[in-house]
């Protein structure tokens, strides 16, 4: 060890060994990431860890009533400088209050949706400007980066049939049309090609099973499990 390494002092609690992981899940509406967090949280619950399954927006008291806000359809007027800035917030209040706190702990979380959504839906999707949005982001999360992001990857297209099968009431963001979904899809493309080691792209079209084995397998492999 370096003589100056010896003497660093951490303040950044992430930094510490004992950290639990960061698992963030990514995708345009439609890619499965609902069921491939549930196989991944099982998978890795059976062998040992104790995982914590959050979702954004939300995740917190504070983060759920952004949350009603954001996805009500009533909404209609929201301003997309709003909807960017709500989006931010419920991130910090769940950094803060919850995934800080619980890596400290050892605890592993697996996040559904997280500061690249924000990238890609409101920067690309919205076209809003990408260093504004960057600094939000940098101000939401701080130093807490997720350590892996699974990006479920599939054509709009697929995204929309398997969308229009599922039985559920449309959402304020289920309203978007196909061109949007091209841009956020690019968005996220642009995101890993950024960010290989970190970002891991999946074909999410191929078998349910299929896609949980290959995510549990990667994320054993690069998280040494
Ligand atoms: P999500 O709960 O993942 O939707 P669903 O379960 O219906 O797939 O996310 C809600 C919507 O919010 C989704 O359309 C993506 C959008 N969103 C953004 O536009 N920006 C963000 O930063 C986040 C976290 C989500």
């Amino acid at each position: 060890m370096l003589y100056n390494e010896s003497r660093t002092t951490h303040t950044d609690p992430l930094s510490s060994p004992a950290r639990g992981r960061l698992i963030t899940f990514e995708g345009i509406d439609g890619s499965g990431k609902s069921t491939q967090i549930d196989h991944l949280s099982r998978s890795l619950t059976a062998s040992g860890h104790q995982i914590m399954v959050l979702r954004e927006p939300g995740g917190t008291r504070i983060g759920e009533s952004i949350r009603s806000i954001l996805l009500d359809r009533s909404n209609t007027d929201m301003c997309m400088e709003a909807e960017l800035l709500l989006f931010a917030a419920a991130r910090a209040q769940i950094v803060q209050e919850v995934i800080v706190p619980e890596l400290e702990a050892g605890r592993w979380i697996i996040c559904d949706r997280f500061a690249d959504s924000t990238t890609a839906y409101q920067g690309y999707g919205r076209q809003l400007d990408l260093a504004v949005i960057a600094s939000l982001n940098q101000l939401a999360v701080g130093s807490c980066k997720p350590d892996m992001t699974i990006w479920l990857d599939l054509p709009v297209e697929t995204a929309l049939e398997r969308l229009a099968q599922r039985e559920r009431k449309q959402d304020r963001m289920d309203q978007e049309n196909i061109a949007f979904m091209e841009r956020t899809r690019e968005g996220y493309r642009q995101l890993a090609d950024a960010e290989p080691d970190r970002i891991v792209r999946m074909d999410a079209t191929q078998s349910e099973k299929e896609l949980a084995e290959m995510i549990y397998r990667t994320v054993r492999e690069d998280l040494s499990t």
